[in-house]
């Protein structure tokens, strides 16, 4: 049993290191990262968008379609998330940065609610004969939301 116990523990370092050498990747950014300028913002202001989409593509995640939302989160029912941007990503882009300035549009804002800003990142994938099926992944970005 000891003997046992080591071999496994052998084997599961030598696995963290090979996989650790394989990639810079982290597996929270599988489906891009995303970055907002400035990150507090009013209705009305217009702020820059940055999706660095480096290790989506690395993990085989490469973007069709790119959609941004503002979601919120609250102790009570928030309306959302809304729509900021549906962006159609080309896949020969160098390097892979999807960036661009959008207005933050007049909404049902909430002083106790707390907002992110998403990015779903829709990408395709072989189904299990074969055929290309899009399915979707996002990560959030924290954003505050004032003046409204
Ligand atoms: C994009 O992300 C990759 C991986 O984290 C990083 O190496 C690269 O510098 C980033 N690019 C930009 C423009 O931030
Ligand atoms: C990149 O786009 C081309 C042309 O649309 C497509 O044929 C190819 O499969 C795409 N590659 C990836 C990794 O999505
Ligand atoms: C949101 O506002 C708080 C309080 O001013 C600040 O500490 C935090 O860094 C801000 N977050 C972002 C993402 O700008």
């Amino acid at each position: 049993m000891l003997f046992n116990f080591f071999s496994l523990a052998a084997l599961a370092s030598i696995a963290t290191t090979v996989s650790a050498q394989g990639s810079f990747c982290p597996e929270a950014a599988r489906f891009g990262n995303v970055n907002v300028s400035p990150s507090t913002l009013s209705p009305g202001e217009t702020f820059t968008v940055t999706a660095n989409l480096t290790c989506a593509i690395e993990k085989g995640n490469t973007p069709t379609f790119l959609d941004y939302y503002i979601s919120a989160t609250a102790t009570h029912t928030v309306t959302g998330p809304i729509l900021i941007a549906r962006r159609t990503y080309d896949n020969t882009t160098s390097p892979p940065i999807d960036q661009f300035t959008a207005v933050l549009p007049n909404w049902f804002y909430f002083t106790d609610a707390t907002y992110s800003l998403e990015l779903q990142n829709s990408f395709a994938r072989a189904g299990p004969t074969g055929e290309s099926v899009i399915t979707t992944g996002g990560i959030l970005t924290p954003i505050n939301i004032t003046g409204f």
